[in-house]
């Protein structure tokens, strides 16, 4: 068995973590022991239990009910630290970290103790051997007008996050609903980058791409169904985050067999494989390779590719690329 070996081992980069979605259970109940938070669950088994999803909504409600014991700036760190680990276990070189500030920010969390806190653990994880950098991220299912409010309040830390990107509940909110906040942020030098195409229509990666300007496509699965859609970004080198265990809790594909990784690959896209809420969905990266590479069929080849498309896909600069590749 070498190809299970192979995709342990080799290095990657994760480029589609949310940081609030490596919250496990029982740091859950520790945080919520160390600020006096009380849970509606009684155990980490009850809670556990309830991680049976039908839908992006269904998993949304549950994810931002977990972020509630998040109140210190220590409580952040701690949550990034033990991601950040958990990815050195993975072989990860590269993490670029989505957080959802206004997630935080609506419980009175100040800005400042957010993204110092995620930021200290970033910084600590040099050690590690772990390159990490934070990208913020609005909440579609909320008005432009608050966004740009959470941009303004992060732009005094704009040189702790390297860019911005968009999640939360997809449908209903297509990303033209954040052209103008979008434009600011490019005005700023940000990175951008937002979900689209997980439970939403191709139109939503087109406007992605068209309105928002983004470099990358998050999850971006959806964009199958469009043959247009999949010339183009495979001639612009477009990269897509897959999540596929995700996608499968979710219940995107009924069947991780059916996932369209390998239509993605074959068609020259520069797919990766990514955990999004590993503490959700039942596994980190290389979980996501090995159930998905054992459900599939992929082989060495594919990981490879997808081990290169990570680095490629990632925003390291020039000299570090040059290094992984
Ligand atoms: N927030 C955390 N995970 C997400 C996902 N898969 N889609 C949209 N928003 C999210
Ligand atoms: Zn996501």
């Amino acid at each position: 068995e070498r190809l299970p070996a192979l995709l342990a081992a080799m290095p990657k980069a994760e480029l589609h973590i949310h940081v609030e979605g490596s919250l496990e259970p029982e740091l859950i109940f520790q945080l919520a022991r160390r600020n006096g938070v009380r849970l509606p669950y009684a155990s980490v088994e009850e809670l556990r239990r309830a991680y049976a999803f039908s839908n992006l909504q269904s998993f949304l409600d549950i994810y931002y009910a977990g972020a509630s014991v998040l109140l210190r700036e220590q409580d952040f760190y701690d949550m990034a630290w033990a991601y950040l680990q958990r990815a050195q276990a993975d072989n990860v070189l590269r993490a670029e970290i989505f957080f959802d500030p206004q997630t935080h920010t609506a419980r009175g969390v100040p800005m400042e103790t957010v993204i110092h806190g995620l930021h200290r653990a970033c910084q600590d994880a040099k050690q590690l051997g772990v390159d990490a950098e934070l990208i913020l991220c609005f909440l579609r299912h909320l008005s432009e007008e608050e966004a740009f409010d959470t941009l303004e309040q992060a732009l005094p830390l704009r040189d702790r996050f390297i860019g911005v990107g968009l999640d939360s509940s997809e449908l209903g909110h297509p990303p033209e609903k954040f052209a103008r906040v979008f434009a600011k942020c490019r005005q700023q030098g940000l990175h951008l980058v937002a979900h689209a195409g997980e439970e939403g229509p191709p139109a939503y990666v087109w406007s992605a791409l068209d309105v928002l300007k983004v470099e990358r496509i998050d999850h971006g699965v959806q964009s199958a169904q469009d043959p247009a859609l999949m010339k183009r970004l495979a001639d612009e080198h477009i990269p897509l985050t897959v999540c596929p265990l995700s996608n499968l809790k979710l219940r995107v594909f009924p069947k991780l067999e059916q996932h369209n990784l390998r239509e993605l690959l074959d068609a020259g896209l520069v797919a990766t494989v990514n955990s999004d809420d590993p503490a959700y969905f039942g596994g980190y990266v290389n979980a996501n390779f090995l159930e998905t590479f054992a459900a599939t069929g992929l082989d060495a080849q594919h990981a490879y590719r997808l081990a290169r498309n990570s680095f490629e896909g990632s925003f390291a600069d020039a000299s570090a690329k040059k290094k992984y590749l």
